[in-house]
């Protein structure tokens, strides 16, 4: 009956043990099966109450119970002790990595800002980006543009010689020629952005190096509308929906006639203020219709192609968009200026 007895306590210890689930009930546990008051202690005071051959068998079940309890506890108690540090661990996690020192974003230089924004309204008008070297000849820069050796206009474009007949090319108009002749005489739609050189002392408002955009159209019956036109969508798409243009007659060796466009000043709307000294307009570009002796030098007959063309300085552009004060600062690379240009991601 004693054996019984054992048996029910061994199960029910085991049982408590194994759904225990923290160390403080394990504690209580072994206080009530095997402290000095537990119930199998109570049973080893009954042994001596046993026939004698009965005892030594009872005594040694009571103590094999007693050792299997205990190192069951002892077991379930590592396993809760490391679940809890687990636990532990998991919970009092401190994240000592150091967060990476920033790397400052740098901004776009508003001259390209401005350069790609110009090259986008033209390339949605159905124009094509052309190239052309820097490092001209006299001919292309001048003679094929209808400014022979000695023509005065040559005054105002003094450059860099490498050699009597080569220099590098005082505006974009060369590429004109090179597109031309390389077009044998078929329709042309391009513009073509790039660097020009002068010799001029730099200053707030001049460069020896500064960029143009130029733009040539070539087509049976063109007119000065389609300039007009054209140069009217690109100042309001450029400038703003309100802008107005105006052509002045002007005076080019390579077109005939030759135009100067302004826009209405953004500060006055066109009244009149000191940022357009008084006119209510700022210049922003030169055009013209294409000279015929150009047309004619550089393969096509002036009876039955025209065409327009047009020379949009990008640091101008840029300049009268952002209120730029000295042209010096689109070279200079200093972060301070750059960073007012930064592009939002
Ligand atoms: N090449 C001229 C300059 O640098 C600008 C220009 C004027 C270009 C009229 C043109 C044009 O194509 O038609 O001053």
């Amino acid at each position: 009956m004693e054996n019984k007895n054992i048996n029910e306590i061994y199960s029910l210890a085991m049982n408590e043990i194994q759904q225990s689930e923290d160390t403080n009930k394990l504690q209580e546990l072994k206080i009530k099966f095997l402290a000095k008051k537990s119930v199998l202690s109570s049973l080893m005071s009954e042994l001596a109450n046993l026939p004698p051959e009965e005892r030594k068998e009872f005594g040694k079940n009571l103590n094999d119970v007693r050792n299997r309890i205990s190192e069951e506890l002892a077991k379930k108690e590592a396993e809760l002790r490391k679940n809890e540090l687990d636990k532990k661990l998991k919970s009092e996690t401190i994240d000592i990595t150091l967060p990476s020192r920033k790397v400052e974003l740098g901004g776009q230089n508003p001259f390209y800002v401005v350069k790609d924004e110009i090259t986008d309204i033209f390339l949605n008008m159905g124009f094509e980006v052309a190239d052309g070297p820097e490092v001209e000849t006299d001919l292309f820069n001048f003679e094929l543009l209808n400014i022979p050796k000695d023509h005065p206009a040559r005054d105002m474009q003094d450059t860099f010689y490498i050699s009597d007949n080569v220099l590098l090319r005082t505006h974009t108009s060369p590429v004109q020629a090179h597109v031309m002749q390389e077009a044998n005489g078929k329709p042309i739609r391009i513009i073509c952005p790039g660097k020009t050189y002068r010799r001029d002392d730099d200053d707030a408002t001049h460069s020896h190096q500064f960029a143009q955009i130029e733009g040539l159209v070539i087509d049976k019956n063109i007119n000065i509308g389609h300039l007009k036109a054209t140069l009217e969508l690109f100042a309001k798409k450029m400038f703003g929906e309100k802008r107005e243009i105006r052509l002045r007659p002007s005076y080019f060796p390579f077109t005939e006639p030759s135009v100067e466009v302004d826009i209405t000043c953004a500060n006055c709307g066109g009244k009149g203020c000191s940022m357009c000294k008084g006119t209510g307009y700022i210049e922003i570009l030169g055009g013209g219709m294409v000279h015929p002796n150009v047309l004619k030098m550089n393969g096509y007959d002036p009876d039955e192609y025209s065409g327009f063309a047009f020379g949009i300085g990008i640091e101008r552009v840029a300049i009268l968009r952002f209120g730029i004060d000295d042209i010096r600062r689109f070279y200079q690379n200093d972060v301070r200026f750059l960073h007012q240009y930064r592009r939002k991601a």
